[in-house]
Protein backbone atom coordinates (compact mmCIF):
# COMPACT_ATOMS: atom_id res chain seq x y z
CA UNK A 1 0.00 0.00 0.00
CA UNK A 2 2.82 2.28 1.26
CA UNK A 3 4.58 1.34 -1.82
CA UNK A 4 1.31 2.52 -4.10
CA UNK A 5 1.04 5.34 -2.70
CA UNK A 6 4.74 6.50 -3.62
CA UNK A 7 4.55 5.66 -6.70
CA UNK A 8 1.13 7.68 -7.16
CA UNK A 9 3.01 10.77 -5.58
CA UNK A 10 5.89 9.75 -8.02
CA UNK A 11 3.54 10.04 -11.26
CA UNK A 12 1.97 13.52 -10.04
CA UNK A 13 4.90 15.19 -9.78
CA UNK A 14 6.55 13.88 -12.57
CA UNK A 15 3.24 14.52 -14.91
CA UNK A 16 1.15 17.42 -13.62
CA UNK A 17 2.58 20.53 -11.61
CA UNK A 18 2.25 21.05 -8.24
CA UNK A 19 0.07 24.00 -8.49
CA UNK A 20 -2.02 22.37 -10.86
CA UNK A 21 -2.38 19.43 -8.65
CA UNK A 22 -2.57 21.74 -5.41
CA UNK A 23 -5.91 23.33 -7.03
CA UNK A 24 -7.98 20.35 -7.91
CA UNK A 25 -7.16 18.54 -5.43
CA UNK A 26 -9.25 21.98 -3.58
CA UNK A 27 -11.58 21.87 -5.83
CA UNK A 28 -12.48 18.29 -5.22
CA UNK A 29 -12.54 18.88 -1.82
CA UNK A 30 -14.67 22.05 -1.88
CA UNK A 31 -17.76 19.29 -3.69
CA UNK A 32 -17.46 16.21 -2.35
CA UNK A 33 -16.77 17.56 1.19
CA UNK A 34 -13.96 14.68 1.53
CA UNK A 35 -10.45 14.57 -0.03
CA UNK A 36 -10.09 12.58 -3.02
CA UNK A 37 -7.14 11.62 -5.16
CA UNK A 38 -6.42 14.50 -7.91
CA UNK A 39 -7.32 13.22 -11.43
CA UNK A 40 -4.37 12.79 -13.71
CA UNK A 41 -4.57 14.62 -16.96
CA UNK A 42 -3.05 11.96 -19.09
CA UNK A 43 -2.82 8.31 -19.97
CA UNK A 44 -0.60 6.09 -17.85
CA UNK A 45 2.84 5.04 -18.84
CA UNK A 46 3.54 3.70 -21.39
CA UNK A 47 0.67 4.66 -23.12
CA UNK A 48 -0.49 7.46 -25.57
CA UNK A 49 -2.91 9.25 -27.45
CA UNK A 50 -2.76 9.44 -31.30
CA UNK A 51 -3.55 12.37 -32.44
CA UNK A 52 -5.31 13.50 -35.57
CA UNK A 53 -1.97 15.05 -37.16
CA UNK A 54 -0.30 11.58 -36.80
CA UNK A 55 -3.57 9.67 -37.92
CA UNK A 56 -2.19 9.95 -42.00
CA UNK A 57 0.98 7.73 -41.23
CA UNK A 58 -1.75 5.08 -39.33
CA UNK A 59 -4.60 5.18 -41.86
CA UNK A 60 -1.40 4.47 -44.56
CA UNK A 61 -0.38 1.30 -42.61
CA UNK A 62 -4.26 0.11 -41.64
CA UNK A 63 -4.40 0.30 -45.69
CA UNK A 64 -1.35 -1.18 -46.88
CA UNK A 65 -2.07 -3.97 -43.81
CA UNK A 66 -5.76 -4.89 -45.51
CA UNK A 67 -4.71 -4.84 -48.68
CA UNK A 68 -1.73 -7.22 -48.14
CA UNK A 69 -4.58 -9.67 -46.16
CA UNK A 70 -6.99 -9.47 -49.46
CA UNK A 71 -4.31 -10.17 -51.64
CA UNK A 72 -2.42 -13.08 -49.78
CA UNK A 73 -5.97 -14.65 -49.18
CA UNK A 74 -6.27 -14.04 -45.09
CA UNK A 75 -9.94 -13.52 -43.75
CA UNK A 76 -10.28 -11.12 -40.67
CA UNK A 77 -10.48 -12.36 -37.46
CA UNK A 78 -10.74 -10.43 -33.68
CA UNK A 79 -10.39 -11.91 -30.59
CA UNK A 80 -11.04 -10.42 -27.20
CA UNK A 81 -8.09 -8.10 -25.83
CA UNK A 82 -8.76 -9.99 -22.73
CA UNK A 83 -8.54 -14.23 -22.48
CA UNK A 84 -7.46 -16.59 -19.19
CA UNK A 85 -4.49 -15.59 -18.15
CA UNK A 86 -2.69 -19.53 -18.55
CA UNK A 87 -3.80 -19.32 -22.27
CA UNK A 88 -0.44 -16.75 -22.53
CA UNK A 89 1.68 -18.26 -19.80
CA UNK A 90 1.77 -21.70 -20.99
CA UNK A 91 2.61 -21.51 -24.58
CA UNK A 92 4.59 -18.15 -23.94
CA UNK A 93 6.53 -19.63 -21.51
CA UNK A 94 6.96 -19.02 -17.79
CA UNK A 95 10.03 -17.75 -16.90
CA UNK A 96 9.90 -15.46 -20.08
CA UNK A 97 10.39 -11.53 -20.34
CA UNK A 98 6.52 -11.59 -21.95
CA UNK A 99 4.92 -13.33 -18.73
CA UNK A 100 7.07 -13.06 -15.83
CA UNK A 101 7.95 -9.26 -16.67
CA UNK A 102 5.47 -7.89 -18.49
CA UNK A 103 2.36 -9.64 -18.69
CA UNK A 104 -0.67 -7.28 -17.70
CA UNK A 105 -2.46 -9.98 -15.38
CA UNK A 106 -5.38 -9.89 -12.78
CA UNK A 107 -8.35 -10.90 -10.96
CA UNK A 108 -11.78 -10.58 -13.00
CA UNK A 109 -14.44 -9.66 -10.45
CA UNK A 110 -15.74 -13.09 -10.59
CA UNK A 111 -12.06 -14.11 -9.24
CA UNK A 112 -10.82 -15.20 -12.35
CA UNK A 113 -6.92 -15.03 -13.54
CA UNK A 114 -6.39 -13.06 -16.69
CA UNK A 115 -4.56 -11.30 -18.93
CA UNK A 116 -4.42 -8.36 -21.23
CA UNK A 117 -3.17 -9.99 -24.26
CA UNK A 118 0.53 -9.75 -25.25
CA UNK A 119 0.59 -10.61 -28.73
CA UNK A 120 -2.21 -12.34 -30.60
CA UNK A 121 -1.32 -15.58 -32.21
CA UNK A 122 -1.77 -17.23 -28.91
CA UNK A 123 -5.76 -16.23 -28.75
CA UNK A 124 -5.90 -16.97 -32.88
CA UNK A 125 -4.53 -20.40 -31.85
CA UNK A 126 -7.42 -20.43 -29.80
CA UNK A 127 -10.31 -19.14 -31.50
CA UNK A 128 -8.74 -21.73 -34.26
CA UNK A 129 -9.13 -24.62 -31.87
CA UNK A 130 -12.60 -23.21 -30.53
CA UNK A 131 -14.51 -22.09 -33.75
CA UNK A 132 -13.28 -26.20 -35.23
CA UNK A 133 -11.54 -24.46 -38.30
CA UNK A 134 -9.77 -27.48 -38.98
CA UNK A 135 -12.43 -28.87 -41.19
CA UNK A 136 -12.30 -25.55 -43.24
CA UNK A 137 -9.90 -25.99 -46.51
CA UNK A 138 -6.30 -25.61 -45.66
CA UNK A 139 -4.09 -23.58 -45.64
CA UNK A 140 -6.38 -21.21 -43.07
CA UNK A 141 -5.22 -17.81 -43.07
CA UNK A 142 -6.26 -15.18 -40.55
CA UNK A 143 -6.30 -11.85 -40.29
CA UNK A 144 -6.07 -9.89 -37.39
CA UNK A 145 -5.07 -6.50 -36.03
CA UNK A 146 -4.98 -4.00 -32.81
CA UNK A 147 -3.73 -3.51 -29.48
CA UNK A 148 -1.93 -5.13 -27.21
CA UNK A 149 -0.09 -4.91 -23.70
CA UNK A 150 3.49 -5.34 -22.39
CA UNK A 151 4.55 -4.07 -19.12
CA UNK A 152 7.93 -2.80 -20.84
CA UNK A 153 10.30 -0.15 -20.10
CA UNK A 154 8.89 2.78 -21.64
CA UNK A 155 10.68 4.43 -24.43
CA UNK A 156 10.63 5.22 -28.22
CA UNK A 157 9.37 2.49 -30.45
CA UNK A 158 8.58 0.78 -26.58
CA UNK A 159 4.86 1.57 -25.59
CA UNK A 160 2.68 -0.70 -22.71
CA UNK A 161 0.13 -0.38 -24.85
CA UNK A 162 1.13 -1.08 -28.56
CA UNK A 163 -0.42 -2.00 -31.52
CA UNK A 164 -0.32 -4.99 -33.89
CA UNK A 165 -0.62 -6.17 -37.20
CA UNK A 166 -0.89 -10.53 -37.06
CA UNK A 167 -0.98 -12.40 -40.23
CA UNK A 168 -1.32 -16.86 -38.92
CA UNK A 169 -1.15 -19.71 -41.55
CA UNK A 170 -3.01 -22.73 -40.30
CA UNK A 171 -2.29 -26.14 -41.57
CA UNK A 172 0.31 -26.73 -44.06
CA UNK A 173 4.09 -27.29 -43.29
CA UNK A 174 5.66 -26.92 -46.16
CA UNK A 175 8.57 -24.16 -45.85
CA UNK A 176 7.05 -22.39 -49.36
CA UNK A 177 5.02 -20.33 -46.68
CA UNK A 178 7.24 -19.44 -44.62
CA UNK A 179 9.03 -17.86 -47.37
CA UNK A 180 5.91 -16.30 -48.49
CA UNK A 181 5.00 -15.09 -45.34
CA UNK A 182 8.35 -13.56 -45.16
CA UNK A 183 8.18 -12.41 -48.80
CA UNK A 184 4.64 -10.75 -47.72
CA UNK A 185 6.36 -8.90 -44.83
CA UNK A 186 9.17 -7.40 -47.63
CA UNK A 187 5.82 -6.26 -50.00
CA UNK A 188 4.41 -4.63 -46.75
CA UNK A 189 7.43 -2.38 -45.90
CA UNK A 190 8.19 -1.52 -49.50
CA UNK A 191 4.14 -0.86 -50.03
CA UNK A 192 4.72 1.90 -46.92
CA UNK A 193 8.08 3.38 -48.39
CA UNK A 194 10.61 1.47 -45.49
CA UNK A 195 13.51 0.82 -47.13
CA UNK A 196 17.04 -0.75 -45.89
CA UNK A 197 15.30 -3.24 -43.70
CA UNK A 198 17.23 -6.52 -43.07
CA UNK A 199 16.01 -9.73 -42.57
CA UNK A 200 17.26 -12.69 -40.22
CA UNK A 201 16.22 -16.16 -39.96
CA UNK A 202 17.28 -19.04 -38.64
CA UNK A 203 16.00 -22.60 -37.69
CA UNK A 204 15.75 -23.42 -34.29
CA UNK A 205 14.20 -27.50 -34.70
CA UNK A 206 11.45 -29.32 -33.06
CA UNK A 207 10.45 -29.56 -29.25
CA UNK A 208 11.83 -33.13 -29.33
CA UNK A 209 15.34 -32.53 -31.25
CA UNK A 210 16.29 -29.55 -29.03
CA UNK A 211 16.50 -32.39 -26.09
CA UNK A 212 19.83 -33.40 -27.29
CA UNK A 213 20.70 -29.92 -27.93
CA UNK A 214 19.24 -28.31 -24.28
CA UNK A 215 22.06 -30.84 -23.02
CA UNK A 216 24.81 -29.29 -24.83
CA UNK A 217 24.12 -25.95 -24.24
CA UNK A 218 23.68 -26.90 -20.55
CA UNK A 219 26.76 -28.40 -20.11
CA UNK A 220 28.27 -25.17 -21.95
CA UNK A 221 26.72 -22.19 -20.00
CA UNK A 222 27.46 -24.44 -16.64
CA UNK A 223 31.02 -24.12 -18.06
CA UNK A 224 30.62 -20.57 -17.93
CA UNK A 225 28.21 -19.69 -15.20
CA UNK A 226 30.95 -17.38 -13.75
CA UNK A 227 30.29 -15.19 -15.98
CA UNK A 228 26.37 -14.84 -16.48
CA UNK A 229 24.46 -13.00 -14.47
CA UNK A 230 21.96 -14.68 -11.96
CA UNK A 231 18.87 -13.88 -14.26
CA UNK A 232 21.00 -16.14 -16.92
CA UNK A 233 22.22 -18.71 -14.84
CA UNK A 234 18.75 -19.72 -13.40
CA UNK A 235 17.93 -20.09 -17.43
CA UNK A 236 20.43 -22.75 -17.98
CA UNK A 237 18.10 -25.06 -16.10
CA UNK A 238 14.51 -23.82 -17.61
CA UNK A 239 15.62 -22.82 -21.28
CA UNK A 240 19.21 -22.32 -21.80
CA UNK A 241 17.86 -21.41 -25.13
CA UNK A 242 16.25 -18.01 -23.60
CA UNK A 243 20.26 -16.70 -23.05
CA UNK A 244 20.77 -15.68 -26.59
CA UNK A 245 17.84 -12.90 -26.07
CA UNK A 246 20.04 -11.32 -23.73
CA UNK A 247 21.08 -7.83 -24.32
CA UNK A 248 23.93 -7.91 -22.05
CA UNK A 249 27.71 -7.38 -23.32
CA UNK A 250 29.02 -10.01 -21.22
CA UNK A 251 26.26 -12.45 -21.82
CA UNK A 252 26.40 -11.37 -25.43
CA UNK A 253 30.39 -12.87 -25.39
CA UNK A 254 29.62 -16.72 -23.91
CA UNK A 255 26.75 -16.94 -26.29
CA UNK A 256 29.34 -16.42 -29.20
CA UNK A 257 30.83 -19.61 -28.27
CA UNK A 258 27.97 -21.16 -27.29
CA UNK A 259 26.38 -24.56 -29.28
CA UNK A 260 24.16 -23.45 -32.18
CA UNK A 261 20.66 -24.99 -32.49
CA UNK A 262 21.00 -24.77 -36.12
CA UNK A 263 24.15 -27.26 -36.04
CA UNK A 264 21.93 -29.38 -34.25
CA UNK A 265 18.79 -30.11 -36.79
CA UNK A 266 17.13 -33.60 -36.85
CA UNK A 267 17.11 -34.24 -40.39
CA UNK A 268 13.47 -33.22 -41.33
CA UNK A 269 13.80 -29.31 -39.84
CA UNK A 270 17.54 -29.53 -41.62
CA UNK A 271 15.54 -30.14 -44.70
CA UNK A 272 13.04 -27.65 -43.88
CA UNK A 273 15.34 -25.04 -43.59
CA UNK A 274 16.99 -25.60 -46.36
CA UNK A 275 14.17 -25.64 -48.57
CA UNK A 276 13.11 -22.58 -46.83
CA UNK A 277 16.46 -20.80 -47.91
CA UNK A 278 16.26 -22.19 -51.72
CA UNK A 279 12.70 -20.28 -51.45
CA UNK A 280 14.14 -17.01 -50.45
CA UNK A 281 17.05 -17.24 -52.84
CA UNK A 282 14.43 -17.48 -55.39
CA UNK A 283 12.74 -14.65 -54.43
CA UNK A 284 16.36 -12.46 -54.48
CA UNK A 285 15.56 -11.65 -51.23
CA UNK A 286 18.50 -10.75 -49.04
CA UNK A 287 18.48 -12.12 -45.65
CA UNK A 288 20.95 -12.84 -43.46
CA UNK A 289 21.34 -16.70 -41.38
CA UNK A 290 21.41 -15.25 -37.99
CA UNK A 291 22.14 -18.31 -35.54
CA UNK A 292 21.71 -16.76 -32.44
CA UNK A 293 18.42 -15.45 -33.07
CA UNK A 294 15.80 -17.52 -31.04
CA UNK A 295 12.65 -15.14 -30.38
CA UNK A 296 11.58 -14.73 -26.90
CA UNK A 297 8.08 -16.73 -27.25
CA UNK A 298 8.54 -20.46 -26.59
CA UNK A 299 6.10 -21.76 -28.73
CA UNK A 300 7.78 -21.69 -32.00
CA UNK A 301 9.73 -24.38 -34.02
CA UNK A 302 11.73 -24.67 -37.18
CA UNK A 303 11.84 -21.07 -38.68
CA UNK A 304 12.12 -17.99 -36.88
CA UNK A 305 12.75 -14.99 -38.36
CA UNK A 306 12.93 -11.43 -37.72
CA UNK A 307 12.61 -7.70 -39.66
CA UNK A 308 14.68 -4.92 -38.78
CA UNK A 309 15.62 -1.07 -39.41
CA UNK A 310 18.66 1.09 -38.83
CA UNK A 311 18.64 4.37 -37.60
CA UNK A 312 21.24 7.52 -38.23
CA UNK A 313 23.04 6.25 -35.25
CA UNK A 314 23.35 2.48 -36.34
CA UNK A 315 20.94 1.02 -33.76
CA UNK A 316 18.57 -1.99 -35.08
CA UNK A 317 15.36 -1.67 -34.17
CA UNK A 318 12.68 -4.96 -34.66
CA UNK A 319 9.88 -3.92 -36.84
CA UNK A 320 8.54 -7.45 -37.17
CA UNK A 321 9.01 -11.12 -36.17
CA UNK A 322 7.71 -14.38 -36.37
CA UNK A 323 8.07 -18.00 -37.33
CA UNK A 324 6.59 -21.34 -37.26
CA UNK A 325 4.71 -22.93 -34.12
CA UNK A 326 3.66 -26.40 -35.40
CA UNK A 327 3.43 -27.36 -31.49
CA UNK A 328 1.06 -24.70 -30.10
CA UNK A 329 -1.97 -25.95 -30.67
CA UNK A 330 -1.07 -29.13 -29.31
CA UNK A 331 0.20 -27.05 -25.90
CA UNK A 332 -3.16 -25.77 -26.05
CA UNK A 333 -4.61 -28.88 -25.87
CA UNK A 334 -6.05 -30.13 -29.26
CA UNK A 335 -4.29 -31.80 -31.66
CA UNK A 336 -1.14 -30.89 -33.45
CA UNK A 337 -1.80 -28.22 -36.26
CA UNK A 338 1.72 -26.89 -38.56
CA UNK A 339 1.54 -23.24 -38.51
CA UNK A 340 3.48 -20.24 -39.15
CA UNK A 341 3.12 -16.72 -38.75
CA UNK A 342 3.72 -12.92 -38.55
CA UNK A 343 3.73 -10.04 -36.66
CA UNK A 344 4.33 -6.35 -37.74
CA UNK A 345 4.62 -3.54 -34.52
CA UNK A 346 2.25 -0.95 -36.26
CA UNK A 347 4.17 1.88 -34.06
CA UNK A 348 7.55 1.42 -35.18
CA UNK A 349 6.23 1.14 -38.77
CA UNK A 350 4.62 4.53 -38.17
CA UNK A 351 7.85 5.89 -36.56
CA UNK A 352 10.23 4.70 -39.13
CA UNK A 353 7.76 5.64 -41.83
CA UNK A 354 8.31 9.72 -40.06
CA UNK A 355 11.70 8.93 -39.99
CA UNK A 356 12.09 8.38 -43.41
CA UNK A 357 9.46 11.07 -44.70
CA UNK A 358 7.38 8.49 -46.44
CA UNK A 359 3.43 9.04 -48.13
CA UNK A 360 1.16 8.94 -45.37
CA UNK A 361 -2.68 8.50 -46.13
CA UNK A 362 -4.13 11.44 -48.33
CA UNK A 363 -7.49 11.80 -46.50
CA UNK A 364 -10.31 12.54 -49.09
CA UNK A 365 -11.05 15.88 -49.85
CA UNK A 366 -14.49 17.22 -49.34
CA UNK A 367 -16.29 18.28 -52.83
CA UNK A 368 -18.98 20.76 -51.64
CA UNK A 369 -19.33 23.20 -48.74
CA UNK A 370 -22.60 24.25 -47.20
CA UNK A 371 -22.28 27.54 -45.65
CA UNK A 372 -25.66 29.37 -43.98
CA UNK A 373 -26.45 32.43 -41.74
CA UNK A 374 -29.10 33.17 -39.45
CA UNK A 375 -31.11 31.05 -37.40
CA UNK A 376 -34.18 29.62 -39.41
CA UNK A 377 -30.82 28.70 -42.53
CA UNK A 378 -29.18 26.79 -39.86
CA UNK A 379 -31.75 24.64 -38.95
CA UNK A 380 -32.81 24.30 -43.05
CA UNK A 381 -28.97 23.43 -43.77
CA UNK A 382 -28.98 21.07 -41.32
CA UNK A 383 -31.22 18.49 -43.66
CA UNK A 384 -29.32 19.63 -46.31
CA UNK A 385 -26.01 18.33 -45.14
CA UNK A 386 -28.05 15.14 -44.47
CA UNK A 387 -29.73 14.60 -48.25
CA UNK A 388 -26.34 15.51 -49.84
CA UNK A 389 -24.18 12.95 -47.72
CA UNK A 390 -26.61 10.35 -48.31
CA UNK A 391 -26.17 11.09 -51.91
CA UNK A 392 -22.94 9.65 -51.54
CA UNK A 393 -20.87 12.93 -51.94
CA UNK A 394 -18.32 14.16 -50.12
CA UNK A 395 -19.85 17.43 -48.02
CA UNK A 396 -18.00 19.74 -45.00
CA UNK A 397 -19.81 22.54 -43.13
CA UNK A 398 -18.86 24.82 -39.73
CA UNK A 399 -22.28 25.03 -38.37
CA UNK A 400 -19.82 26.47 -35.18
CA UNK A 401 -18.92 29.27 -37.23
CA UNK A 402 -20.67 32.56 -37.17
CA UNK A 403 -20.16 34.80 -40.17
CA UNK A 404 -20.35 33.88 -43.97
CA UNK A 405 -17.09 35.64 -44.36
CA UNK A 406 -15.70 33.11 -42.01
CA UNK A 407 -17.11 30.12 -43.67
CA UNK A 408 -16.31 31.07 -46.71
CA UNK A 409 -12.81 31.85 -45.75
CA UNK A 410 -12.78 28.08 -44.35
CA UNK A 411 -14.47 26.65 -47.36
CA UNK A 412 -12.10 28.20 -49.90
CA UNK A 413 -9.08 26.48 -47.60
CA UNK A 414 -10.51 23.08 -48.16
CA UNK A 415 -10.59 23.81 -51.83
CA UNK A 416 -13.86 22.64 -52.31
CA UNK A 417 -15.63 22.45 -56.01
CA UNK A 418 -19.26 23.89 -54.98
CA UNK A 419 -20.32 26.12 -52.23
CA UNK A 420 -23.73 25.88 -50.77
CA UNK A 421 -25.28 28.93 -49.05
CA UNK A 422 -28.27 29.43 -47.06
CA UNK A 423 -28.83 33.10 -45.65
CA UNK A 424 -31.96 34.01 -44.19
CA UNK A 425 -34.05 34.74 -47.36
CA UNK A 426 -33.02 30.99 -48.90
CA UNK A 427 -34.13 29.86 -46.01
CA UNK A 428 -37.59 31.46 -46.18
CA UNK A 429 -37.66 30.78 -49.81
CA UNK A 430 -37.18 27.22 -49.98
CA UNK A 431 -34.11 28.10 -52.36
CA UNK A 432 -30.49 27.79 -51.85
CA UNK A 433 -27.77 29.68 -54.06
CA UNK A 434 -25.29 27.16 -55.85
CA UNK A 435 -21.84 28.72 -56.21
CA UNK A 436 -19.00 26.85 -58.79
CA UNK A 437 -15.93 27.51 -57.30
CA UNK A 438 -14.39 26.66 -60.26
CA UNK A 439 -15.54 29.16 -62.92
CA UNK A 440 -16.81 31.35 -60.02
CA UNK A 441 -20.12 31.59 -61.21
CA UNK A 442 -23.36 31.20 -59.05
CA UNK A 443 -26.87 30.64 -59.59
CA UNK A 444 -30.20 30.11 -57.04
CA UNK A 445 -32.21 26.93 -57.46
CA UNK A 446 -34.90 25.38 -55.65
CA UNK A 447 -33.60 23.46 -53.03
CA UNK A 448 -35.07 20.12 -54.04
CA UNK A 449 -32.66 20.19 -56.88
CA UNK A 450 -29.62 20.78 -54.77
CA UNK A 451 -28.66 17.51 -55.45
CA UNK A 452 -28.58 17.30 -59.52
CA UNK A 453 -27.46 20.51 -59.14
CA UNK A 454 -24.16 19.92 -57.06
CA UNK A 455 -23.43 16.71 -59.15
CA UNK A 456 -24.03 19.02 -62.75
CA UNK A 457 -20.93 21.14 -61.36
CA UNK A 458 -19.14 18.19 -60.22
CA UNK A 459 -18.82 17.14 -63.87
CA UNK A 460 -17.85 20.52 -65.26
CA UNK A 461 -15.25 21.02 -62.60
CA UNK A 462 -14.14 17.80 -63.51
CA UNK A 463 -13.59 18.98 -67.29
CA UNK A 464 -12.09 21.71 -66.40
CA UNK A 465 -9.49 20.57 -64.18
CA UNK A 466 -8.76 17.63 -67.14
CA UNK A 467 -8.16 19.90 -69.19
P1 LIG B 1 7.09 -10.16 -31.20
O1 LIG B 1 8.43 -10.18 -31.82
O2 LIG B 1 7.02 -10.29 -29.73
O3 LIG B 1 6.26 -11.32 -31.88
O4 LIG B 1 6.31 -8.86 -31.62
C1 LIG B 1 6.19 -8.50 -32.99
C2 LIG B 1 6.49 -7.02 -33.16
O5 LIG B 1 5.64 -6.25 -32.31
C3 LIG B 1 7.90 -6.62 -32.73
O6 LIG B 1 8.85 -6.89 -33.73
C4 LIG B 1 7.72 -5.12 -32.50
O7 LIG B 1 7.79 -4.42 -33.74
C5 LIG B 1 6.31 -5.04 -31.97
N1 LIG B 1 6.34 -4.88 -30.50
C6 LIG B 1 6.52 -5.83 -29.57
N2 LIG B 1 6.51 -5.29 -28.34
C7 LIG B 1 6.32 -3.96 -28.51
C8 LIG B 1 6.22 -2.84 -27.60
N3 LIG B 1 6.28 -2.98 -26.30
N4 LIG B 1 6.03 -1.60 -28.14
C9 LIG B 1 5.95 -1.44 -29.48
N5 LIG B 1 6.03 -2.45 -30.36
C10 LIG B 1 6.22 -3.69 -29.89
C11 LIG B 1 4.97 -11.63 -31.58
O8 LIG B 1 4.26 -10.95 -30.91
C12 LIG B 1 4.48 -12.85 -32.29
N6 LIG B 1 3.12 -13.14 -31.85
C13 LIG B 1 4.56 -12.68 -33.80
C14 LIG B 1 4.07 -13.89 -34.51
C15 LIG B 1 2.93 -14.00 -35.23
N7 LIG B 1 4.66 -15.06 -34.53
C16 LIG B 1 3.94 -15.90 -35.23
N8 LIG B 1 2.87 -15.27 -35.63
Amino acid sequence: MAKKKSMQKKVTKKTVSKKTVKKQAKKIVKLSGKVEEPIILQPVRGMRDILPGEQPYWQQVRKVLENSAIEYGFSRIDTPVVEYENLFTRPIGEGSDVIDKELYSFKSRSRDNVALRPEFTTSIARAYIQHGMNILPKPVKLFSMGRAYRYEKPQEGNYREFRQGNFEIFGEDDPILDAQIIQMSASILKNLGIKNVQFHVNSIGTVESRKEYFKLLRSYFNSKKHKLSSRYRDLIKTNPMRIFDSKDDKCMQVCAGAPQAIDHLDKESREHFKNLLEYLDELDLPYTINPTLVRGLDYYTRTVFEIYSSDEDGKKHALGGGGRYDQLTETLGSEAVPAIGLGLGMDRLVLEMKRLKAKKYQMPRPKVFLAQLGNLAKKKSLKTFAEIEKAGILVAESFGRGSLKAQLRYASKLGVDVTLIIGQKEALEGTIIVKNMITGTQETIIKDKVIPEIKKCLKSSVKVSNK
